[in-house]
């Protein structure tokens, strides 16, 4: 074996926020497995493309030919699972895709890894690792006054999104329990900072304000969600990958639960403060617009676990978190001008046009 990991998906959102640190800490070889699909994008991956230790090789969790060549090739010591479709509004739209990818990929994915994981010695086998990134939707909606999710919560997935996770979870864990193979899983809340794809809020809602068009709000706005900056969970991921026990999921999250105005309200008034508008402020581009269909009303995580056993705690809170962000943003516009060209368009047309708004 060697010092090598393979990621997958490492040319999204959190994947290359995690490829790029892992390559400036100077931890080893990395090979990044991407597909490249709307979300995937190689510009993320610009500070490291040229470097040695980062191998970026275009291709699908999914393909039965490539997966067990590339662990033949490279002889990884682990791999981190973060290939999947993500936007529970587009797996609302189309469901089929996540379903590939996301449990028949994650199959094709730990069979692979099975056998190379099997053909190894004694030693390279007890320290092999296969960490799956998954999501604290898996665990279904919380009330305002329900605990929040440890990691013995049930699994109750509303959308096909965290369906299609919560059946790769079971997949991994099954792995272990049935084959022995050595697992970790790690259930996160929601991410934001760099290279986050504008479908999603934090970073929509930056881009449809500078460029003067509503900040669409579901529904009355009162859903909560739980915040990590994204540098965070990836820290977060290296500690379980160094240190996690073998077969148990740890909860990741920052304690930052919030409702989804009280976020656009913050969102506006850095902005306000950071790019004045010329009259007025950009809360008065707020619009709430018609409901997701089965909104999960609130998502909180209990991460007590990662900080007692593993010594894991977020550097960043939500105020540091969200202000790196919208700056990252401002000064990277060429960045969000290239995404949201193409097909960008026509998902918010199709996303909004149906809530009543035109927002492209
Ligand atoms: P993303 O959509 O930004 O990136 C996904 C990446 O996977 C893209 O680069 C895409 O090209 C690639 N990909 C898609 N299908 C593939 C396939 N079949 N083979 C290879 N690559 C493929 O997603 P993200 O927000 O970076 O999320 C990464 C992981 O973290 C996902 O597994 C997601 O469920 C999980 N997660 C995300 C969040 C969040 O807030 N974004 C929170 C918790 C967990
Ligand atoms: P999102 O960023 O899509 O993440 P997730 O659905 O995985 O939590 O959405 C975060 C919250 O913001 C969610 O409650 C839905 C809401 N939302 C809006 O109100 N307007 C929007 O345009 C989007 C994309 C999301």
């Amino acid at each position: 074996m060697e010092n090598c990991i393979i990621v997958t998906g490492g040319a999204g959102f959190i994947g290359s926020n995690f490829a790029n640190a892992w390559i400036k800490l100077g931890l080893g070889k990395l090979v990044n497995l991407d597909k490249l699909t709307y979300a995937g994008n190689l510009a993320n991956l610009a500070d490291v493309e040229q470097h040695p230790n980062h191998i970026f090789i275009q291709g699908d969790i999914g393909d039965k030919e490539l997966i067990p060549s590339l662990l033949r090739q490279h002889r990884p010591r682990a791999i981190v699972n973060f290939a999947a479709e993500s936007h529970v509004d587009r797996s609302i739209h189309g469901p089929a895709e996540f379903i590939e990818t996301n449990i028949v990929g994650t199959f094709n994915l730990l069979e692979a890894t099975r056998a190379y994981w099997g053909g190894l010695n004694d030693s390279d086998k007890a320290n092999f690792r296969f960490l799956h990134v998954s999501t604290d939707e898996v665990y279904g909606s919380l009330s305002k006054t329900d605990p929040a999710f440890s990691e013995t919560k049930a699994y109750e997935p509303n959308s096909p999104y965290s369906a299609s996770k919560a059946a790769s979870d079971h997949l991994v864990r099954a792995y272990h329990h049935t084959y022995g193979m050595p697992v970790l899983t790690t259930n996160c809340s929601n991410n934001y900072g760099p290279y986050h794809f504008p479908e999603k809020l934090i970073p929509l809602v930056i881009h449809n304000a500078l460029n003067g068009r509503p900040l669409p709000i579901y529904g009355n706005g009162q859903q909560i969600r739980d915040w990590l900056y994204v540098g965070d969970h990836c820290a977060a991921i290296r500690r379980v990958l160094e240190a996690g026990k073998v077969g148990e999921v740890y909860n990741i999250g920052g304690w930052n639960e919030k409702a989804n105005i009280e976020v656009v309200h913050t969102l506006c008034d850095i902005l306000d403060k950071e790019k004045p508008k010329q009259s007025g402020s950009y809360r008065d581009q707020i619009t709430f617009v018609q409901d997701r269909p089965g909104h999960d009303v609130r998502y909180a995580i209990d991460a007590s676990k990662i900080e007692r056993e593993l010594g894991w705690k977020p550097a960043e809170t939500f105020e540091t978190g969200i202000q790196k962000t919208v700056t990252w943003y401002l000064t990277h516009q060429d960045w969000v001008n290239n995404v949201t060209s193409g097909e960008y368009k026509n998902w918010v047309s199709t996303n909004y046009k149906e809530r009543g708004e035109e927002l492209a």
